[in-house]
């Protein structure tokens, strides 16, 4: 289990997302219940676990990790093996999450994907593509195989964890879909279901779905994944089942999870917290120590796992792999 907790203070302003009058009258009714004056947010008004969410969106002791499928365990790649890294422990990477959809809780997103339905699940590729469509998982999987990496991760909020994961090198796949030479970005949207997951109406202030926005040379750069799988297994559905992002020199903001939607397009398109903030998530949002949060450094980050304290490094330690991309031209 997580030993701290670090307080999301990345954490959008309800002043500056919410509509005025949806924000007066739950000014109202924080004032109402006298936690307004605390500055008590919307976690610490989430209910204990025996509570009615619990039991509506619960996982009521479901498995951690969705059942194996062909293609599971799948070969690590080499060139990603991170042997000079000291892997998260599974039980804390998958108790710890950064999920609007479920909750602002970190420690409880976990805890209410029960109603969440990751299977069937279909990926729409549109835009300017010659094979678009609505794909499987296993229709991806089929396509481009799966391989395992192990990548630093590294939150916008100073914490960062080692994880193994099992995905899809997006290069490949693009290649795979043949994305037209016309094509300068992708759009990645996350899904809407807000039946299956209590954050979409308890936050109705945010602009769902989350969305994500890649220049297509990262998505082409040997890093980009897809992750379907983490330790050597499916992915959790708390950790973006089925499908999700990972680029691991960016924050982990631009990871988007559990993805039903990717448009190749020759114009640019916008991110969910580079719209609501831009002054504190940049469009890039590459991991970089120089360019401190307008409410904290990032010159440093603590590993969630073991406490430690270590120095930041540019693009998440992966320069030579991505810093061609961002050389002036
Ligand atoms: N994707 C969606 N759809 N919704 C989210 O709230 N949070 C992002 C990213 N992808 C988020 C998301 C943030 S801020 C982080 S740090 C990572 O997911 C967290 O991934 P993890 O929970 O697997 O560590």
């Amino acid at each position: 289990m997580v030993s701290f907790h670090i307080r999301p203070s990345w954490f959008l302003p309800e002043s500056a997302a919410t509509p005025e009058n949806q924000y007066a009258s739950r000014r109202k009714f924080l004032r109402d219940l006298g936690l307004g004056a605390l500055g008590l947010g919307t976690a610490s008004l989430l209910p204990s676990c025996s509570d009615p969410e619990w039991e509506h969106f619960g996982n009521k002791g479901g498995t951690l990790f969705p059942p194996d499928r062909p293609g599971f365990p799948a070969p690590r790649n080499q060139r990603f093996d991170g042997s000079s890294l000291q892997t998260t422990p599974a039980s804390i990477a998958t108790t710890h999450n950064n999920f609007y959809e479920f909750s602002t809780d970190q420690s409880r997103v976990h805890k209410l994907t029960g109603l969440f339905e990751i299977d069937p699940w279909t990926v729409e590729i549109s835009g300017l593509v010659n094979k678009p469509g609505h794909y499987s998982i296993q229709d991806l999987e089929t396509l481009v195989p799966l391989e395992e990496r192990v990548y630093r991760f590294r939150c916008v909020e100073a914490w960062s964890m080692v994880l193994p994961w099992t995905g899809i090198p997006l290069g490949k796949l693009c290649e795979q879909l043949e994305v037209q030479p016309a094509a300068r970005y992708l759009r990645l949207t996350s899904f809407h279901k807000p039946d299956q997951a209590p954050g979409f109406k308890k936050m109705s202030y945010y602009p769902w779905p989350y969305y994500e926005s890649l220049r297509l040379d990262e998505a082409m750069n040997e890093l980009s994944l897809l992750a379907t799988g983490i330790y050597g297994h499916p992915l959790p559905k708390q950790n973006g089942a089925p499908i999700r992002l990972v680029v691991p020199w960016k924050y982990g903001l631009k990871n988007i999870k559990s993805i039903v939607r990717i448009e190749f397009r020759k114009t640019r398109s916008g991110t969910f917290w580079n719209a609501l903030q831009p002054q504190e998530f940049s469009w890039l949002s590459n991991v970089d120590p120089r360019i401190p949060h307008p409410r904290w450094s990032q010159a440093t980050e603590k590993r969630i796992d073991t406490g430690e304290k270590q120095k930041t490094l540019l693009y998440n330690g992966y320069g030579e792999s991505v810093q061609r991309l961002y050389r002036p031209k």
